[in-house]
């Protein structure tokens, strides 16, 4: 089990209008809060979104997105990560850091970094991004093209790599019976050249407690899925039950095509869970805020998948078959595969495009038993959103217990890092 959520109010829905339960996302409580919330719910990790530009996809403008809070504000998730590997002791801690825009040396150490401060409990989200106003924010013109972004991120961990194996993981001494601080042997020079990056290493920080952060990728194109089924430990997904076990089969070949076992990755997928006394006092729950959910948002937070304006296009169509972005393919796709009209897609994901399961604690936990079966997953992440404290606090103390009682989830920590808890189950 995992969250995921950003450092920010918005994400796709609006649910911000929601009470805040008396907290401020611009404030560190907030984020504490939720962890020790989920740590209670002995959940495996949270994971937090980026996004580098502010968006102005729909429209041209910002307008609607900074009216609503949708997609922005957002932390950098990076120091949230350095306060919650302080505030908690057990739970992982995920952030997405893109490998178009951070330079390798920068993000090996600051992960390396954080590794260290959390004792272990480090994961990297690897994106490519998505926007070209994110480009030109870093100084460029434009992205490189869909899967260029990948042939040049498949570099880009070779070389992360190489910096943080730079230290041997016994290398640091702090032995002050012969007065070494560090064996200097046992530190080498990366020298890396390749065609996109250079870097000479090594890291200024030792091996960290993972020797690596874990690796998590969530790109779900047939390039996305090579990346993945080459570098990640990690691989989070959203859509239906049928979408998501056609995700996990195609995921699974590639896995054995690039020679690994195909349960080497575990696999997680969105669900946003709202429960009542009744099945129909949750369905009446879930109801209410999805009311919050309007066409308009789902509109622009597709502009901002695919790089391309929806406000001047006829909802009542469906997505034309020879449309081709260079942004969020594997959403194109899915677009294209339902069959929906654009107003139909947009409203779903102006409600998050999450897996909706709705029902008593028995029920929602008899679902995402049956469904994490039958789509050959190995776990899901709740996106309740930050205003949804409360939405979570019945989560873990409702659903989790009976999960815990039927042996799907853990009742305790086993393992003191975030490898150690994905490996586990
Ligand atoms: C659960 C989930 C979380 C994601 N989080 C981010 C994010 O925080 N920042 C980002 O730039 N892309 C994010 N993405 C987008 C993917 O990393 C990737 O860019 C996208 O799937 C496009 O790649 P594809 O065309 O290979 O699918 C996320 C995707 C999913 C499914």
């Amino acid at each position: 089990m995992a969250w995921f959520g950003a450092g920010g109010p918005g994400g796709a829905s609006g649910n911000w209008k929601e009470s805040a339960n008396g907290y401020d996302w611009r404030y560190p409580e907030l984020y504490v809060d939720i962890a020790h919330i989920c740590e209670r719910g002995k959940f495996d990790f949270m994971m937090f979104a980026d996004g580098l530009a502010m968006p102005r996809g729909y429209q041209g403008t910002w307008d609607h997105y900074a009216r609503e809070g949708s997609w922005v504000p957002m932390h950098d998730p990076v120091p949230i990560m350095g306060a919650l590997s302080y505030a908690t002791r057990n739970i992982g801690i995920v952030g997405t850091l893109s490998t178009t825009f951070y330079p390798p040396f920068s993000l090996a150490r600051v992960l390396a970094t954080l590794d260290h401060l959390s004792r272990g409990r480090i994961g990297w989200n690897v994106v490519t991004s998505m926007a070209k106003l994110a480009a030109q924010n870093y100084g460029y013109d434009d992205l490189p093209a869909h899967d260029d972004r990948y042939a040049i991120a498949d570099e880009y961990m070779e070389v992360v790599h190489a910096l943080w194996s730079s230290w041997e993981s016994d290398a640091l001494l702090m032995d002050r019976t012969t007065g070494v601080f560090a064996d200097p042997r046992k530190i080498h020079s990366v020298d890396f050249e390749g065609k996109y990056f250079r870097s000479a290493g090594p890291l200024t920080v030792p091996a960290s407690p993972q020797g690596h952060p874990v690796i998590v990728q969530a790109g779900a194109s047939p390039r996305g899925q090579r990346f993945a089924a080459q570098h990640a430990e990690l691989s989070i997904a959203g859509g239906s039950p049928e979408t998501m076990k056609a995700y996990s089969e195609k995921l699974r070949t590639e896995l054995s095509n690039a020679g690994r076992d195909p349960y080497s990755i575990k696999i997680l997928m969105a669900t946003n869970p709202l429960i009542g006394e009744t099945d129909r006092i949750a369905q009446e729950r879930a109801e209410a805020l999805d009311s919050y959910a309007t066409v308009e948002m789902g509109l622009a937070t597709m502009s901002e998948y695919l790089g391309i304006d929806m406000s001047q296009w006829d909802i009542d169509q469906v997505v034309p078959a020879d449309l081709e972005v260079q942004g969020y393919q594997s959403k194109l796709d899915g677009y294209k595969a339902s069959g929906q009209t654009l107003g139909e897609i947009a409203l779903r994901e102006a409600k998050h495009d999450a897996f909706p399961v709705r029902g008593t604690p028995e029920h929602v936990a008899d679902i995402l038993q049956e469904t994490a079966e039958a789509a050959d997953i190995d776990g899901y992440y709740l996106r309740p959103g930050l205003q949804s404290v409360s939405r979570l606090v019945e989560f873990v103390d409702k659903v989790v217990p009976v999960l815990q009682t039927r042996g799907a989830v853990r009742t305790e920590y086993t393992g003191s890092t975030l490898r150690a808890h994905l490996t586990e189950f």
